[in-house]
């Protein structure tokens, strides 16, 4: 099976890729579920490589005969559709984006670009590929979305899933949903067949620094301030990012074409929360030469905009597909925060070369 994946330089594309071509395939689960024939993959990694792109989260797969980078911007047409007519792709997971709310504060135009145009892009290059091979009925586009297309929750609503309308309210969230739009279009339309996973916040490693657990686990490692935004009590329903993949990947084999799967860790913490135990667990790691990394926590000003709660229902993809999350939040993210420490040759060069850690999203006009 060949798969274009996007954004596969990214932070979920990575483990993507990586649990596509490493060692525990989804060959090897269904081999032991005896389920869906065994057959070799082969991915071409479609990524514009900006900011948020590292080599180093694929190096464990890049070697394989059975993986390609191109360095192709989804937003270009026709790029896109020359490299799908060499590769003949048999199915697309769709990751690329500008990922980050702050950023699209500061900047909604690649926002807009990438998520929305890029989208579509892919989406047309997608459809005439399979119309050129006559491949139409067969072909998967997995299209990686978001909760926060769902807006935001209350303390008392119910969990987000997949009949919630739709409220974004952020210029990414809002970007995520134009593009959700076009991909449930180019179903009903086209007859692309496409399946749209709404996933709730991931963690894990290779996670850029600029997000919350991993800029909180960096700054507490260096004794500096740790950055709450309001008073820290927004909640978010976190998932161990390989979890995720998994998730993905039984979406393209198993998933129902037209279909949304609300995809999340049944883990929701307020921010204190989860940087207090960022704090906790760093402070056991390393000891408490620069005190209680708890005294480090500041409360500076909000988020414009900020969505108070997220959490999923994830019973159908539990149900009808068999996918549950298997990492428990208080281990993952003991697991990421031993990730960090060992892994300073993937994180050092970005915090020198790329973002040093400084306040994102404040809205202030330029
Ligand atoms: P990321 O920012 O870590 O990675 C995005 C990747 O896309 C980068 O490698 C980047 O180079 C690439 N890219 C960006 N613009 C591109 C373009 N124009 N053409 C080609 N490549 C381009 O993002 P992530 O956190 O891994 O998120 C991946 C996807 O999952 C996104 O679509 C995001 O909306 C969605 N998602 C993320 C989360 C989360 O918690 N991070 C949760 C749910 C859904
Ligand atoms: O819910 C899924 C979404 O989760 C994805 O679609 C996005 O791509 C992903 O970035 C993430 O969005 P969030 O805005 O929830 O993630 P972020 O890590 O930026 O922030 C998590 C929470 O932490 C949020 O309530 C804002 C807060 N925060 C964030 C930073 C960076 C802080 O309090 N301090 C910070 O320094």
């Amino acid at each position: 099976m060949k798969i274009a994946v996007t954004g596969g330089l990214g932070f979920i594309g990575s483990a993507v890729v990586r649990h596509l071509l490493g060692p525990t395939t989804p060959r090897g689960e269904d081999t032991i579920r005896g389920e869906d024939p065994i057959e070799p993959i082969e991915v071409m990694n479609v990524d514009k490589v900006t900011y948020a792109a590292t080599t180093g989260s694929v190096a464990s797969v890049a070697e394989s005969p059975f993986y390609h980078h191109v360095a192709i911007d989804i937003a270009d047409g026709s790029a896109l559709r020359e490299a799908f007519a060499r590769f003949e792709p048999d199915a697309v997971i769709h990751l690329a984006a500008e990922s980050h709310v702050d950023r699209s504060i500061d900047g909604p135009d690649a926002f807009v670009r990438t998520n929305v145009v890029g989208t579509y892009e892919l989406l047309q290059a997608a459809r005439f590929e399979a119309e050129r091979r006559n491949v139409l009925d067969s072909f998967r586009f997995v299209h990686v979305s978001t909760d926060e297309v769902f807006g935001s929750l209350g303390l008392d609503d119910e969990p987000f899933d997949e009949t919630t309308a739709y409220d974004p309210r952020s210029p990414y969230s809002a970007s995520k949903a134009a593009s959700d739009h076009f991909v449930r279009a180019w179903h009903e339309t086209y007859g692309l067949p496409t399946i749209i996973t709404n996933c709730s916040n991931n963690y894990g490693p290779f996670h850029f620094p600029e997000k919350l657990i991993p800029l909180m686990i960096l700054k507490a490692v260096a004794g500096q301030p740790l950055p709450v935004y309001g008073r820290g009590d927004n909640i978010r329903d976190w998932l161990y990012v390989e979890d995720h993949a998994r998730a993905i990947v039984t979406a393209l084999r198993r998933g129902e074409p037209g279909q949304t799967y609300a995809v999340g860790g049944n883990a929701e913490r307020t921010n204190l929360d989860v940087v207090q135990t960022i704090c906790d667990q760093v402070d056991a790691e390393l000891g408490d030469e620069v005190g209680d990394r708890r005294n480090l926590i500041e409360f500076v000003a909000d988020r414009p905009g900020h969505d108070l709660r997220y959490a999923i229902d994830s019973s159908k993809i539990q149900q009808e597909l068999g996918w549950v999350p298997s990492i428990e939040f208080t281990d993952g993210l003991a697991r990421t925060v031993r990730w960090y420490l060992d892994n300073e040759w993937w994180w050092r060069p970005l915090l020198s070369e790329r973002y040093d850690g400084q306040r994102l999203g404040v809205a202030v006009a330029s």
